[in-house]
Parts: C-alpha cells; sequence; structure tokens
C-alpha cells in the first residue's frame, strides 16, 4: 500500500484558512520570497537519511516515517548499475525534495554521502542558498562534515547545526559547541539544549531571548514556561539530579555566547545550533521552524556580465545535474534546472546560452517529496527536472533569450585518470558516445590525448570508475577495460599569450590532451612535473579547477 500523501494542486498550504493561497506561491513579483532552497551536509552515518525522512514527516509531506529508505530502496533495485550503490551501502545520486511548511515551499537537494562523489556535492551546493550540518553528538565534527564546510565557506552559505542522536550518550554539549567554535571557527548560537543525554534524556529546552521556553520530551509532550528565567528556576525541575546540572550548562551556554544574530548567521559567520534526535523526532519541528524563520530566500545568482536577481522577470536558470537512465526501460534523461529568476511556466521555450539551441519545455517535473510531478508554474529557488535527450549539460544557463551564463560551477581536476581499452573494435562509435553522455552528466571526465588513439578518463574518487565501467556495460552493452595511465592528476592550461600557449602544447605534446570543450590539458605523473613545468613557463596557467559552460 502506498502511503504517501503528496500534494495536489488546491490543498491547503498550511491547513489554516489565514494561511497564503496557492496562487501566492507562484507570484511574479513574491512567489521567490516564499522558496527555501538548502542542503543538508553530513558525515556518513550522522543521520542525515533519516532527519530528512523525520522533516519530510514533520512537515506533513509524507504520512509515515520509513518512506525514504524504502522509496531508495525500490528505486535502487530498478537500476543494475546502482548495485555498487547498494553494496557498498551508501548512496550515489543526489535528488530533490520538494515540500511545504508554513507557507513556505521548502526544496531539499540532497548531497552524495561518499567522499568519492565530491564533485557532485560541490555543484551541488552551488545551486543552494542554505544548508543543515548534521552532527553526529558522540562523534562531533568528523571528516566529510569539515571538507564540505569549507565548501559552504567559500560561497558563505549558511549553516543551521543540527546536533544529531541526543537520545543516546554523547559528548558534553558545551564541548560540542566549542568543537564547532573552534575547530570551524564560526559562532554558535544554541536555540535548543538538552536536558540530559542518552538514557538520562529528560527533553529538550527550546529558548530564545525574551521568548517563552518550551520543553519537549517527545513529539506530544510539551510543557511551555513564561520565558528561560523561569524555567531555569522551576523548583520542579531544578530538584531532578539531570535537570540541575543541564540547567547550568545551559546557563553558562547562555551567558557565554551570544545570542543569535540573524545578519552574522546569513553571512555564514553564525550557526544557530538545535541539539536533537532524528529517530525519535526530537528537535524536529524546531529545525523546520528555524529554516522558515531565519533560512534566506532565493539570492541573487552570480552571472557574467552581472549577477541574476530573483526578482528579475526573464525566465532563467541553470543545470546543476544530470540524472540519466534512472529507469533503463525508458531511457530517460533529466536535467535538474535551478531556476534563478522569473516565473517558469510549462510549455515555455527556453535558449540555452552554450549552444543557442531553443528547447520546449513540455513535461517539467517538480519532486514533491519523492514523486516526480509534472510542473505548471515554478519560480527561482525551485529545482525543476527537465526530460531531454542530451541537449543540456551540467554548467549551461537558459534563458528567455538573453546571453548572461551563470558562473562558479566547478569542475575539478581529476586525482585519477585511467586509459580506456576496448576489447571489442566494433563498438567504438557506442562507446565514444557512451563516454560522452556520461561526462555530460558529470560521471567522469574525458580527455583525448595529442598523440595516440585511446581515450582517457579522468575522475575526482576511484568509485567513480566503478561506476563508470558498470553503466557503460548495463546501459550501453560496452564492455571497457581501465588501465594505468601514466598520468596522476591534469591541469588546464591557459595563457594571456597565445602564442606562449601554442609554444608550450607543441613541446609537451606527449602530455597534452583537450578535454570535451576543445580546452588544452596538461597531463601530469606528480605534483613535481606541474611546479617543473610552471618554472619553465612562468607565463602559463595551470589550473586546478575550472568552470563549466
Ligand atoms: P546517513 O544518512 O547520514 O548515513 O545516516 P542514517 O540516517 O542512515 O543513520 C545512520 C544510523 O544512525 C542509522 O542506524 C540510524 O537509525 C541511526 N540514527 C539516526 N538518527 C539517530 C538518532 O537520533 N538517534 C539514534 N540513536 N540513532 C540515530 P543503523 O543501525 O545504521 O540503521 P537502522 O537499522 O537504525 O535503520
Amino acid at each position: 500500500m502506498d502511503t504517501t500523501e503528496t500534494f495536489t494542486a488546491d490543498a491547503p498550504i498550511d491547513g489554516g484558512p489565514e494561511g497564503p493561497s496557492r496562487a501566492a506561491l507562484f507570484d511574479a513579483a513574491t512567489g521567490y520570497t516564499r522558496r527555501r532552497t538548502f542542503a543538508i551536509i553530513s558525515h556518513p552515518d550522522a543521520g542525515k537519511t533519516t532527519l530528512t525522512e523525520k522533516l519530510l514527516l514533520e512537515s506533513g509531506a509524507i504520512r509515515l516515517a520509513g518512506q525514504v529508505k524504502e522509496r531508495g530502496e525500490r528505486r535502487r533495485t530498478r537500476s543494475d548499475w546502482m548495485e555498487i550503490e547498494q553494496k557498498r551501502g551508501i548512496s550515489i545520486s543526489s535528488s530533490v525534495m520538494t515540500f511545504e511548511y508554513d507557507g513556505l515551499v521548502l526544496n531539499l537537494l540532497d548531497t552524495p554521502g561518499h567522499a568519492d562523489f565530491s564533485e557532485d556535492t560541490y555543484r551541488t551546493l552551488t545551486a543552494v542558498d542554505s544548508a543543515i550540518m548534521v552532527i553526529d553528538a558522540a562523534k562531533g565534527i568528523e571528516a566529510q562534515t569539515r571538507k564540505l564546510f569549507e565548501v559552504c565557506r567559500l560561497r558563505d552559505i549558511p549553516i543551521i547545526t543540527f546536533v544529531n542522536k541526543i537520545d543516546r550518550e554523547g559528548r558534553d554539549p558545551l564541548e560540542i559547541l566549542d568543537e564547532i567554535m573552534s575547530g570551524l571557527a564560526l559562532d554558535v548560537a544554541p536555540i535548543t539544549w538538552p536536558m540530559g543525554m542518552g538514557t538520562d534524556f529528560r527533553g529538550l529546552a527550546a529558548f530564545q531571548e525574551g521568548q517563552p521556553v518550551t520543553l519537549t520530551r517527545n513529539t506530544r509532550a510539551r510543557e511551555t514556561f513564561d520565558d528561560v528565567e523561569s524555567f531555569l528556576t522551576e523548583p520542579r525541575l531544578t530538584g531532578d539530579p539531570v535537570f540541575g546540572p543541564a540547567m547550568e550548562a545551559m546557563d553558562i551556554a547562555r551567558a557565554s555566547l551570544p545570542s543569535f544574530d540573524l545578519e552574522s548567521y546569513r553571512q555564514g559567520h553564525m550557526t544557530p545550533v538545535i541539539f536533537g534526535s532524528a529517530t525519535r523526532e526530537i528537535g524536529v519541528r524546531e529545525l523546520l521552524d528555524a529554516v522558515r524563520s531565519f533560512a534566506p530566500p532565493p539570492l541573487p545568482q552570480p552571472a557574467e556580465p552581472k549577477p541574476i536577481e530573483p526578482a528579475m522577470n526573464e525566465v532563467s536558470g541553470f543545470v546543476l545535474k544530470i540524472q540519466a537512465n534512472m529507469d533503463p526501460n525508458h531511457r530517460d534523461r533529466v536535467a535538474f534546472v535551478r531556476l534563478t529568476s522569473g516565473v517558469f511556466k510549462r510549455g515555455m521555450k527556453l535558449k540555452n546560452v552554450r549552444s543557442g539551441k531553443e528547447l520546449k519545455i513540455a513535461s517539467p517535473m517538480f519532486f514533491f517529496a519523492r514523486e516526480r510531478e509534472v510542473v505548471d508554474e515554478a519560480v527561482a529557488g525551485d529545482i525543476v527536472g527537465i526530460p531531454n535527450h542530451g541537449t543540456l549539460s551540467v554548467g549551461d544557463t537558459l534563458t528567455e533569450g538573453s546571453t548572461f551564463s551563470v558562473t562558479g560551477i566547478p569542475s575539478f581536476a581529476p586525482e585519477l585518470i585511467r586509459r580506456v581499452r576496448l576489447p571489442d573494435a566494433m563498438k567504438v562509435k557506442q562507446m565514444t558516445r557512451a563516454l560522452n553522455d556520461l561526462a555530460e552528466e558529470g560521471v567522469t571526465q574525458v580527455f583525448r590525448p595529442m598523440l595516440g588513439s585511446s581515450w582517457l578518463v579522468g575522475v575526482v574518487g576511484a568509485l567513480q570508475l566503478d561506476v563508470l565501467v558498470s553503466r557503460l556495460e548495463v546501459e550501453y552493452g560496452v564492455t571497457i577495460m581501465l588501465e594505468s595511465a601514466a598520468f596522476d592528476t591534469a591541469r588546464w592550461v591557459t595563457c594571456d599569450d597565445a602564442a606562449e600557449l601554442e609554444r608550450f602544447v607543441n613541446s609537451n605534446k606527449g602530455d597534452m590532451a583537450f578535454d570535451r570543450a576543445e580546452r588544452p590539458v596538461f597531463l601530469a605523473r606528480s605534483a613535481w612535473d606541474i611546479s617543473y613545468a610552471q618554472k619553465n613557463y612562468p607565463q602559463i596557467v595551470f589550473s586546478t579547477t575550472r568552470e563549466i559552460g
């Protein structure tokens, strides 16, 4: 039985007659101000999947806990290559979930949890306006969290922190806050405080200066106190051996930490912290409320020649991800487009600025909870799925005719390079097409060496290679072998002086290749090779990233 409850076109937004109408959500001038587009970043196992599920549940987007995982598994069985994902117990593909909460449309972008897929994750983070960082209360800040946090910092993405698993014995809350402050150089402002942890957990106190304090034992048992002082001095509670020290710690935190400052959060300097437990649904509503109250609406999108304002009339957007063959029976290929301005309507024609081609968008999709639904309208901040047959690539900008281009969507220098060997020479054509498709999707980078005829593929993480081989086989019927190439890494090379660039390329033919956009790439055996080349050709710029587009 399918117990998912998705929103229909005329469902009320927040159940109340006072809530904004659905028309308001798509209003040309202000609809975008009701969007909150965010991602969850965390180390694997911190509880991101569980929390996602509970966010959907709490908002009413799904009725029964367990849907996210169940659906995930059902989806996986559809595609063989995803077996890799299953075997290793990780989530490779990132997706979008749209749901409504209290008059807002929340677009949650899922980031792949595995370090090997960082490139995809980085791109996802270029399409969000804020993030939730999930930390395991017992483990504190782990490697992948730190890495993802650094990406958020590059773009000053505001972060709300959820300290998960307080139903287990964890670290002292003050110690966790200290770790965030010193480890990530962020100011912290707790919004909830745990009264005891693990078996001693008595409840979660939600406090903000001048506001009533709620004490939540579980989703049903809530108690309200007029203010922080009356909560701290409540004799019934202070007499409890757990409450006393917990309140003392909370008092120390209140006295020593700055109060929450919206500006500071929006600039990426301060993180509001919510302690909670995803499995026990504690702190989840507080987290949704924090997203509603603090997270920024769509911001201007960096672009050339100038940033795109979300209030602009012209519809625009960019492709953050391509997902192909989710269903091998249909060979579907969906481009996930983040809208950056205007009110998008079904049937509209948009121009791909890169190719100059026009695209009629007949059946765009929205991703309500986990279901796909055809969308009639969408505004800046929304992520729309556009089915296409290879006309769109990651990084492409779509407009109604203007020629501006979104900037800042990175591609990273590969850290592993392999030579592709094709045992069945009859399949060259299929292989070339398949490699091209998968490169467009961002599964791999493809390089054509200046000398020699075999292709090179470059990836950031080893897992991408497994996915590549498996997808070529399952989806295109092409078996390839990957052989070690003499190279370990690559740098895009540019130079203001075209003659100097030509000189460099011609003197290093054996180490040169071209990427899909025919940009010259220097293949290096080691970091030493690069510094040696740099020393001999000081005018050449060796880049580890390049912008797609
Ligand atoms: P991830 O997506 O970040 O990788 O984490 P996921 O939600 O899959 O959670 C990882 C494990 O942590 C799961 O346990 C999950 O149940 C548990 N977990 C998540 N939130 C909480 C919490 O608030 N408290 C406690 N005690 N555990 C939590 P598992 O044993 O791997 O899976 P399962 O059998 O429980 O599903």
